[in-house]
């Protein structure tokens, strides 16, 4: 098969074929961060018996995550919002034709209306929020083992920030700052077209570093440790500090 018609933004996956979403992309299995989410993943799911555990990906974008959980042989879902990355999903869906994959179109806020999965994968989505501690709430009664999250957040004050971030506020009963990512009442078609944007708030907020740990202890997970093996080389690779961002991982 050729490469899929609608090009994919980020995620490459190696479809049965032999083609690949994104020619020319490292794939998406092969990236230091899906290699440490899946190292973390078979410490605490050995791999036999993992067919009825769950995992939920939220914001799942075009799917590449989902799929190395269901390659993995964890039962898969997808959570996406905006239709023009869903309709990826679908079309890697159909190609891979696995049966523990699964994707759905829904906003990650109602997620109360999902069973409980065992695993929580949140990358790239907390910090795309307005209420990212209440959000952590939710996500702590509705994960019975673990929540992995990859997320931006933001610093003290006299530390500089690489991002235009507001002045460090209380929101949501805790300190962060505000990212603004559209206009106050943006044009419809913008947003569904921002593949990697919020959805449903014009603007989101970077629950400060300490604040973020103490945010997810509060949602019921008693152990929070940080994984910064998810970059290649932690001597010569500066991603967390420069992008106030890292991998952690919380235990109920
Ligand atoms: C920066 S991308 C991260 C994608 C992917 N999780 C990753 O780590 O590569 C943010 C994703 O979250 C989705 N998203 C943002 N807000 C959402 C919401 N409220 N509900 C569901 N998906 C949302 C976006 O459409 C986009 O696919």
């Amino acid at each position: 098969m050729d490469s899929p018609l609608i090009p994919f933004t980020a995620h490459n996956i190696e479809l049965p074929d032999g083609t690949v979403t994104r020619p020319g992309a490292s794939l998406t299995a092969k990236e230091p961060v899906t290699q440490a989410v899946l190292r973390t993943l078979d410490l605490f799911f050995p791999p036999a018996g993992r067919a009825h555990t769950t995992v939920i990906d939220l914001g799942c974008l075009e799917g590449g995550y989902t799929v190395e959980f269901a390659r993995a042989g964890f039962d898969a879902t997808g959570l996406e919002a905006r239709e023009v990355n869903f309709s990826r999903c679908q079309l890697v869906a159909s190609q891979l034709r696995l049966p523990n994959l699964h994707f759905v179109r829904d906003d990650v806020r109602n997620l109360a209306q999902y069973p409980l999965f065992d695993v929580v994968f949140c990358s790239g989505l907390l910090y795309h929020l307005d209420r990212p501690a209440t959000f952590l709430k939710l996500l702590g009664e509705r994960s019975r083992r673990l929540l992995i999250l990859q997320t931006h957040y933001s610093l003290g004050s006299g530390v500089p920030a690489h991002f235009d971030l507001s002045e460090l506020v209380e929101h949501d009963g805790h300190l962060g700052r505000w990212y603004r990512e559209f206009a106050e009442e943006p044009d419809p078609d913008e947003v569904e077209a921002s593949n990697w944007s919020s959805y449903g708030n014009s603007r989101s907020f970077w629950l400060e570093r300490s604040h973020l740990i103490q945010a997810i202890r509060d949602a019921g997970f008693s152990t929070v440790y940080e994984q910064p093996d998810f970059v290649a080389n932690n001597v010569t690779d500066h991603y967390i500090e420069e992008q106030q961002r890292s991998l952690f991982v919380a235990v109920r």
